[in-house]
């Protein structure tokens, strides 16, 4: 949980010293800004007074040099700032996204990637803005009023009274409107977070989209989208534009009071023009720090809705974070067990499993089989600990799931999907997830093991053949082969394999049986079969329909029992009694 306190320590405490360095600039380009209408004053009365050119003209000189070193002052401060901001909220974004990397699979399932990149960047950039401004605009302007006020002051007590109630006046009055339009503000963020996760789900999905020539009803489902979101912006857009009237108004009211300050102390109480001068202008220098602060608070106000968003984001805490003790699990290949074993999505009271128990010994493989929606898939989740049973027991190495930590069970256990994830990224990156520590040799020795050499020898620039993001350019074959390859550089104790449902090409078939029977060779697995072919190698079957175990046993015993389902099975192939 972050606070706007906490937020300074961490990220901007450790950079303190660069804060000291560009606070003494600040000061500089204070000292400079809060000089010159003094400076102006005197040349103004020098001249009136009828002095002589060169002195004119030196404090002409003067003047200009302090206003020259006054702008690079400030655009060091800019600069500086402006860094420092960027590389503290860059810290951010990072702790930001490793946590969001940690998450469980129902967060995915629940935000759209929209809604991410709005959190980690756009809400993090505001941040920054933050983090930056906050110290250059804030405490040089409340530094530039008192400044300002101290020396209106000097001229007389009542012009610098008067200027330091209607400054705090205005801030008062700005604040107070800007309260009053807060929930507007963050509605409409709220909003825009919303419409950009709407259009970039359906960028992610066009080409489906267009496929089945749904472009236009998604045409008007964006319309909708747009149409729902004008009132919220339209509602913050009049928030901030009372606030802006609101502050002009208040400006205008300032040059009056100045105007006839001045005008009374010239005709009254003998003042020179210069000083009558002096107090317009500081009047005038005094706007534009009550606009930056109302700009900040604006800004501020922003970076408070977007750090409840962050809050919100951090808040959510993984299984793994739940994770207390954690019971190691024993080493070598893992005993497999489901006991009474049931399930459903959180969102969904249908159970997608139920009463499983099946019992597979260490270093053996089960072929799962079942129809579509049979919940094949959710079992393998289960074992991978992206969710956890919500009723029953399952049991890795006689440990169940939910004592082991996320993160170990991860480590010993590989899980191939059926949608093979590929990075923008070389060969070499997409087998070993960028771990720089695996050696080009042993890559190639995998992939002669698992009989890829000739795969790897077609790849034209070797492993550092570039591959495309988005699974584009891998047939359904290949694909399942690098994810296998990818498994077997983990040597993992258990693999789950959910089968490419795609028909295959004879050839590659019989690569991934190939490269898939050495991958459980010593080694516990299951995998969901969807090719007879696979079925044919495995120890232990289990049926599934409708999340109910309809069949489980030792394949050879299924085999020889002409009534069974598998026996059914292989004489009818799979598709037949499958779908
Ligand atoms: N993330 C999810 N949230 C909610 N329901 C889900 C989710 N994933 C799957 N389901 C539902 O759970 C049931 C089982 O799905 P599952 O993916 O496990 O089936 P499957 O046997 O793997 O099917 P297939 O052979 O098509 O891969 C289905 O009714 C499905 O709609
Ligand atoms: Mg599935």
């Amino acid at each position: 949980m972050y606070t706007v306190t906490k937020l300074l320590k961490t990220y901007l405490w450790p950079r303190r010293l660069r804060l000291a360095y560009l606070a003494w600039l600040m000061l500089f380009s204070l000292a400079a800004q809060l000089l010159r209408p003094q400076i102006l004053r005197s040349v103004l009365d020098l001249s009136l007074a009828g002095n002589a050119y060169v002195q004119v003209l030196r404090g002409v000189v003067l003047l200009g040099g302090v206003a020259v070193m006054g702008h690079l002052f400030d655009a060091l401060v800019r600069y500086g700032s402006d860094a420092l901001g960027w590389e503290a909220t860059n810290e951010l974004r990072h702790d930001l996204t490793r946590h969001v990397l940690g998450l469980d699979m129902a967060f995915y399932k629940a935000t759209n990637p929209g809604e991410l990149i709005e959190r980690v960047d756009v809400d993090v950039t505001r941040l920054a803005n933050l983090l930056a401004n906050f110290v250059r605009h804030i405490v040089i302007n409340v530094l530039f009023i008192l400044g300002s006020v101290i020396l209106l002051w000097r001229e007389h007590y009542l012009v610098g009274l008067i200027f330091a109630a209607y400054t705090a006046m205005s801030l008062v009055l700005v604040s107070g409107v800007r309260s009053i339009t807060t929930p507007y503000v963050v509605a409409e963020r709220k909003a825009t977070a919303h419409v950009y996760g709407v259009a970039s789900e359906h960028l992610s999905t066009t080409e489906d989209i267009q496929s089945v020539g749904g472009a236009t009803a998604m045409l008007n489902k964006m319309r909708r989208e747009f149409y729902a979101w004008l009132p919220h912006r339209t509602k913050a857009y009049l928030a901030y534009a009372s606030i802006w009237s609101a502050a002009m108004f208040l400006q205008t009211v300032s040059m009056l009071i100045a105007v006839a300050l001045a005008v009374y102390m010239w005709r009254d109480l003998g003042a020179s023009i210069g000083t009558a001068y002096l107090i317009i202008h500081y009047a005038e220098l005094l706007q534009q720090p009550v606009q930056q602060i109302r700009m900040q608070l604006q800004e501020l106000q922003r970076a408070a809705a977007s750090l409840t968003r962050i809050n919100t984001l951090l808040a959510l805490s993984s299984l793994a974070e739940h994770q207390s003790d954690s019971a190691p699990l024993p080493p070598g290949s893992l005993h497999v067990r489901a006991s009474d074993l049931s399930f459903n999505y959180a969102d969904d009271n249908t159970l997608v499993l139920e009463n499983v128990s099946f019992n597979l010994p260490a270093g053996k493989v089960l072929g799962v089989i079942g129809r579509t929606g049979s919940g094949k898939t959710t079992l393998a989740r289960l074992l991978a600990r992206q969710y956890d049973p919500t009723g029953g027991l399952l049991l890795l190495g006689g440990i169940a799931t939910t004592s082991v930590a996320v993160k170990t069970v991860r480590e010993r256990i590989s899980f191939v999907t059926q949608e093979v994830q590929v990075f923008k990224a070389s060969v070499r990156d997409n087998l070993t997830f960028f771990d720089d520590a695996c050696t080009d040799q042993k890559l190639i020795d995998v992939l002669t093991e698992l009989g890829l050499l000739d795969w790897y020898t077609a790849l034209p620039a070797g492993l550092n053949t570039m591959m495309e993001a988005g699974n584009s350019g891998l047939s359904a074959g290949e694909g399942q082969l690098l994810a296998l390859a990818r498994a077997f550089l983990r040597n993992p104790s258990l693999v789950v394999l959910d089968e490419a449902s795609a028909k295959l090409d004879p050839i590659t078939e019989a690569l991934i049986s190939r490269a898939l029977r050495r991958l459980l060779t010593e080694r516990t697995g299951l995998v969901i079969a969807h090719r007879l072919a696979t079925l044919e190698e495995v120890d232990y079957l289990l049926l599934l329909d409708k999340g109910q175990v309809i069949e489980f046993g030792t394949r050879e015993r299924l085999a020889s029992d002409p009534d069974s389902h598998y026996s059914r099975l292989r004489q009818l192939g799979l598709e037949e009694v499958l779908v």
